[in-house]
């Protein structure tokens, strides 16, 4: 890393071509250091009322006066000159000196005119890497010699020899190379069944970020959030199973025979499912085919709706003075009826979470009214939570459809009841944007 006083830091290739440095002061006087040390510098000058720009591939303007800064790229830019900067002159310049990041044979490129929002992505992105990581991608290159096959070159980056690398051990290449080759060749595939959370990527687990991190393709359902797309690698297959309330774009079946016939390719396959796979998420019944076809898999747990919603919300589910349990029950309709246990809702002291049940809103908050459930009990609708488009309508059981339907209120929503939602009069700490990220567009099939 080459650190420049007051200014960017630099590393150009050897090979950029002529580059003029034009300027004086503790900027110019530090990337002069710097870029004759690189081998990349053609000449510099102070004098800018004489500079000859001609030829040159590159012009760099950082006098410690603007105006003078300003002068040498006007002049570049009359001259032709493709790339040009100046710190002072940003609507002049047509290239950006990123501060850059080496990661052994790779860099990371930061590009942003504020040094101080610079310097926090560089420290950002540092701690977010193995500190060995540029030994990792010295021993890739290595191995990339040998084969061009995602899989194998996968082992290399993420098997026994990287974790070696990555903890400072030496290795015998030649060993490692042979390990990988073995490994290769009795590769099988695994499926992830992994719970994206309720939206929020921050609550996505470390481990799901890691798998997903790894995966050759992915499964998602309707329910993952896209901000939580965003986070899977550039080369991995996305393929959208998401099914909608009474419409199957992909068969249940389908996407079990899927996920089989990927992982016997020997391929890492996320399956990745709003909220925790195993509540209301059917992971159960996926992964029970997986294991009669012989199909390796694991699991990893999500942030459910119910925890997610309530803690953005303001909601505890539990409290030693207001509730003392809570249970988790669907709203949704099956063959057009409902499959609600109503005695079981309404236990006092006790907090209802019901998934699902936005179409249901009405007879469900009737049916509690009428298992003798209090008429002024607490309620709220929370939807798209922990999005940035949430927003939180509060009730009683009595007032909360008639609020809802007053509302332009769009899917997934999570209903919460109980005395706890009193608590959110002076809990709530999260709201979110109606402009902001959420769930796509209007969701014509509310559940
Ligand atoms: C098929 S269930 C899947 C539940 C998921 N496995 C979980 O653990 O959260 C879908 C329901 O979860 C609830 N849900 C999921 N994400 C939500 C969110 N961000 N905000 C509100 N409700 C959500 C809604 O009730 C939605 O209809």
């Amino acid at each position: 890393m080459h650190d420049i006083v007051n200014g960017p830091i630099v590393s150009l290739r050897a090979d950029a071509g002529a580059c003029l440095l034009i300027g004086e002061g503790p900027q110019a006087d530090a990337l002069h250091a710097d870029l004759i040390s690189q081998g990349v510098i053609c000449r510099r000058e102070t004098n800018v009322e004489e500079v000859d720009v001609a030829g040159c591939g590159l012009v760099l303007a950082v006098d410690s006066d603007p105006q003078r800064n300003r002068q040498t790229l006007t002049r570049a830019r009359d001259q032709g000159i493709a790339l040009r900067y100046g710190p002072d002159c940003p609507e002049l310049s047509t290239v950006d000196l990123p501060a850059v990041q080496p990661l052994g044979p790779a860099r990371v490129a930061i590009v942003h005119d504020d040094e101080l929002v610079r310097d926090d992505l560089q420290l950002r992105v540092r701690a977010g890497l193995p500190w060995r990581y540029g030994s990792l991608l010295d021993w890739y290159g290595q191995v990339r010699a040998e084969s061009d096959d995602p899989v194998f070159l996968r082992q290399a980056l993420s098997g026994p020899t990287a974790e070696n690398l990555l903890a400072g051990r030496a290795i015998d290449p030649e060993a490692a190379l042979a390990d990988i080759r073995r490994q290769h060749a009795d590769a099988s595939g695994e499926v992830y069944l992994i719970g994206a959370g309720p939206g929020d990527p921050d609550l996505l687990t470390q481990r799901a970020v890691r798998l997903l991190r790894t995966a050759d393709v992915v499964l998602y359902d309707r329910l993952v959030a896209p901000a939580i797309l965003s986070l899977l690698p550039a080369q991995c297959q996305r393929i959208n199973v998401g099914k909608q309330k009474d419409r199957h774009p992909v068969p249940q079946d389908e996407i079990n025979v899927l996920l089989r016939d990927l992982a016997q390719q020997g391929r890492r396959v996320a399956r990745l499912k709003g909220g925790d796979p195993f509540i209301f998420g059917r992971g159960g019944e996926e992964l029970d085919r997986l294991l009669e076809w012989g199909i390796p898999f694991q699991v990893v747990p999500g942030i459910t709706a119910a925890s997610g919603c309530a803690a953005y919300a303001g909601i505890p589910l539990t409290h030693r003075d207001y509730a003392q349990s809570c249970i988790f029950v669907t709203g949704h309709r099956r063959q057009g009826g409902m499959d609600v246990d109503f005695p079981a809702l309404v236990r006092p002291g006790q907090t209802v979470v019901c998934y699902m049940g936005l179409h249901t809103l009405g007879p469900l908050c009737a049916g509690m009214r009428e298992h003798g459930m209090d008429p002024d009990m607490p309620a709220a609708l929370v939807e798209q939570g922990t999005t940035e488009r949430q927003r939180v309508v509060v009730g009683t059981i009595s007032d909360l459809p008639e609020r809802v339907a007053a509302l332009d209120v769009h899917a997934p929503t999570l209903l919460i009841v109980g005395e706890v939602v009193r608590l959110r009069d002076r809990l709530a700490w999260f709201e979110g944007r109606a402009d902001g990220d959420g769930f796509p567009g209007k969701d014509p099939t509310p559940s």
